[in-house]
């Protein structure tokens, strides 16, 4: 197989493996900059493909319609020549000859390939996992189904204080369900944030009649023919009527792994999103990648991520440039109160809380070295656009400064004469 140069269309189309936010942006990002060639992109799910964080949210508020929000109007694949294989997914590759295997049992060959598998909900595996009752959430059925299931006066047992079962816990709560939430940690979120946000939303959930078990380490779940407790290591029973595990994903790379790429929980891409084939590309909640930031490997489950690397992986198709990449960003809304993060903090950075958490509206921001690293914002996003530019910039923050919110975050610039243009420039936003 000769390599294949950027910009050159070989004839075959580029295959796009999974139509999330991801799949389909590399999709529209490829016609955009203007590729001529074939576009196959294979969904595994049936319906045109949708916005994922509503699900969680606004989909299960009570009265709100069953109708998702589409990433793009079925028009749009028509009018793009995208050929869309609805409930179709990719079985094999095979590297050698540049095809894909379909599961309809048919093969299609490709020029490039783009796998965009995505996630899956990292299944509960204690007794009575599979009972009725025990849900989980990723996909619109999968919160058409729990939706159903949250009706007024339900014990609700969550597992996870995630983003998924903190969301899921205050639309249940809205609803009218008792609603308990079980977390392996000590505190909510502790995997993407510091103490003193998830005290706040801890006692957030709390005011809303949630209840919080924290070290609880789920060993089964009973019923006759239905979920109808959970229990935990210490012999504690929790009754419950509706089980959500909300416990993290799994990358979905079995098909990248047999094909002989090189994984390690997540397709090892480079900056391009290329894998170790050339030919093959990865984007999104599927790949494992150098943080540009401090070179650390990581998969990060966000749509800025799974968007810029779709922009990266049309711009390296078609033999452009890309758009600069946006620093990472997050959100979260629960009992209507957002959480917005943006860039990735480190457990072991400085934390410096910017406001009062007692009075509803504050912000967490992040140091690495003295730098700027990370921002939470709480119920108010005045920080979160200047912070991001700072992170980008790599710049130096005081922290005596940086704790009183009335200084804006751009004049907590130490006046330091070692400071590097750059930070300079960053100061001055
Ligand atoms: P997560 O990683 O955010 O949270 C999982 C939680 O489950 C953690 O607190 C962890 O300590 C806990 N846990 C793990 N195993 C456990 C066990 N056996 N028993 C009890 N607790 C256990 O993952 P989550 O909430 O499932 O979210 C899944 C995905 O959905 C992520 O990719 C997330 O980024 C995405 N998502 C993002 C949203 C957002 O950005 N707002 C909203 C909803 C989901």
């Amino acid at each position: 197989m000769p390599d294949l140069q950027p910009g050159i269309n070989n004839g075959q189309p580029v295959i796009i493996v999974g139509a999330g936010h991801s799949g389909v942006a590399v999709a529209a990002g490829l016609r955009t900059r203007g590729w001529v060639g074939g576009i196959l992109l294979l969904d595994g799910e049936k319906e045109t493909p949708y916005e994922r964080p509503p699900l969680s949210k606004e989909l299960l508020k009570s009265g709100a319609p069953d109708e998702s929000t589409v990433l793009r109007k079925e028009k749009f694949y028509q009018d793009k020549r995208i050929e869309r294989l609805a409930g179709i997914t990719a079985e094999a590759i095979d590297r050698q000859s540049r095809t894909v295997v379909l599961s309809d049992g048919s093969r299609r060959g490709y020029d490039r390939l783009v796998v965009a598998t995505g996630s899956r909900a990292r299944p509960l595996t204690v007794p009575g996992s599979g009972l009725p009752g025990v849900h989980a959430l990723r996909t619109r059925e999968d919160a058409l189904d729990l939706k159903r299931a949250l009706v007024a006066g339900t014990r609700v047992a969550i597992i996870g204080a995630g983003y998924i079962g903190l969301e899921v816990a205050a639309a249940a709560a809205a609803r009218g369900c008792k609603v308990t939430v079980l977390e392996l940690q000590d505190r909510v979120m502790s995997r993407v944030t510091s103490e003193p946000v998830s005290r706040f939303f801890e006692q957030l959930h709390e005011q809303n009649g949630i209840r919080f078990v924290f070290g609880a380490a789920v060993t089964a779940i009973e019923g006759q023919r239905r979920a109808e407790r959970v229990v935990t290591a210490d012999g504690t029973v929790h009754p419950a009527d509706v089980v959500l595990a909300g416990i993290g994903v799994l990358p979905n790379q079995e098909v990248a792994t047999e094909a002989g790429l090189e994984c390690r929980d997540g397709i090892l891409v480079d900056g391009e999103g290329r894998t170790s084939d050339s030919a093959i590309y990865a984007t999104g909640d599927v790949t494992r990648f150098a943080s540009p930031v401090d070179g650390t490997s990581q998969r990060l489950e966000c749509i800025q991520n799974a968007q810029a690397q779709a922009d990266r992986v049309a711009a390296h198709i078609t033999g452009q440039q890309p758009a600069e990449p946006e620093i990472p960003w997050f959100w979260t809304v629960q009992h209507g109160v957002r959480l917005q993060t943006a860039g990735v903090r480190h457990p072991d950075d400085d934390v410096i809380v910017r406001g009062t958490p007692a009075v509803g509206k504050f912000a967490v921001i992040y140091l690495r070295d003295g730098r700027l690293a990370a921002v939470d914002t709480v119920a108010g996003l005045a920080d979160f656009r200047p912070a991001k530019k700072l992170i980008a910039a790599g710049a130096l923050i005081d922290p005596a400064l940086a704790a009183d919110p009335r200084i804006p975050l751009t004049d907590t610039i130490p006046n330091d004469p070692s400071l590097t243009d750059a930070d300079l420039v960053s100061a001055r936003i």
